[in-house]
């Protein structure tokens, strides 16, 4: 085989209690790519998009991910990758996650698939950093696998896939950007132990409501003294449409990683809806323009189309 199209999955990233280390899959929306092999040991990138990516492959995240790749193979060939983005830059929904862990999953299944799903996440993490600043999993171990997923450690890297019940997420996302790496900046180095305690609690008693279906405690858990009092201040009328999200029915909602897009989640499909038509009313009365996504929660990643 010397071409593969994928397509790559949004991700929602921390979960509100989750911060660095919890995400799901979005069935909506996906980027695609189409990788080739070339003839060179070379990566050239193209963009059939219009979101102006740099297609220096030291500069693109999907290019840094395939150098990292090939640097672990013997491979004398090289890749081509077309990346057709749907997934803004800066969006909080994992964009830079998504070129990074398509180029890497597509390049595997190209060369028989010599590395584990662990491994590929290790070689996009190369891409992610230069998006963002920092070693972050949450959004490329959920685009890689699929579902939701617990990044236990970086170091050695440690990956949980996690049971779930049925899930819909509603995702609005206010066309501003916000950089990852800017929204990294104004977080506390240190933090109260006892706002620790509180977070850790709710993280675990979170998974627990996960694995066991318990909507109810899922709800009482999704909640966060830490990252989200100071990143809200950067996404316009983040209290009131959280606040609408709830009322509407959702189990609960927060900052879609970092911004700025807000993330509900809700049990059933019809309630996911109600939540976008709620949200989506808030932002109407803004002259912020926006995109909502409804889309379960994908059980897989990244997947040849
Ligand atoms: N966990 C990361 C953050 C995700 O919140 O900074 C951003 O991609």
């Amino acid at each position: 085989m010397d071409e593969i199209t994928i397509s790559a999955p949004a991700t929602v990233s921390n979960v509100v209690c989750g911060f660095d280390c919890l995400g799901f899959a979005l069935s909506e929306p996906f980027d695609r790519m189409t990788l080739r092999k070339t003839d060179r040991r070379e990566i050239r990138i193209s963009h059939q998009d219009d979101h102006d990516l740099p297609v220096d492959p030291e500069k693109n995240v999907a290019g840094v991910a395939l150098k990292a790749f090939l640097d672990r193979t013997n491979a004398k060939h090289g890749f081509e990758i077309e990346i057709m983005k749907r997934i803004k830059p800066g969006s909080g929904i994992g964009s830079s996650a998504a070129s990074a862990a398509g180029a890497v999953v597509a390049a595997n299944r190209l060369m028989s698939e010599p590395f584990s799903n662990r491994e590929l996440v290790e070689l996009a993490m190369a891409g992610e950093v230069i998006a963002s600043g920092s070693r972050h999993a949450d959004n490329l171990a959920p685009c890689i696998y699929g579902g939701f997923v617990l990044v236990r450690s970086l170091d050695p890297l440690d990956i949980i896939e996690l049971d779930f019940p049925p899930l819909f997420a509603t995702v609005i996302h206010p066309q501003i950007e916000i950089r990852t790496s800017e929204a990294r900046k104004i977080l506390p180095v240190t933090v109260p132990l006892k706002d620790a305690v509180y977070n850790w609690s709710n993280l675990a008693a979170f998974v627990a409501g996960l694995q066991n279906g318990d909507y109810d405690l899922m709800a009482r858990s999704m909640v966060d003294k830490i990252i989200e009092p100071v990143r809200s201040g950067m996404i316009p009328r983040f209290d009131v449409v959280k606040a609408a999200a709830l009322s509407a029915g959702a189990i609960g909602a927060g900052i879609s990683g970092s911004g700025p897009s807000v993330f509900a989640i809700s049990a059933s499909a019809q309630t996911a809806e109600a939540v976008a038509a709620a949200i989506e009313k808030v932002y109407s009365e803004t002259d912020i323009q926006f995109i909502v996504y409804v889309s379960p929660i994908s059980a897989s990643g990244v997947s040849p189309i």
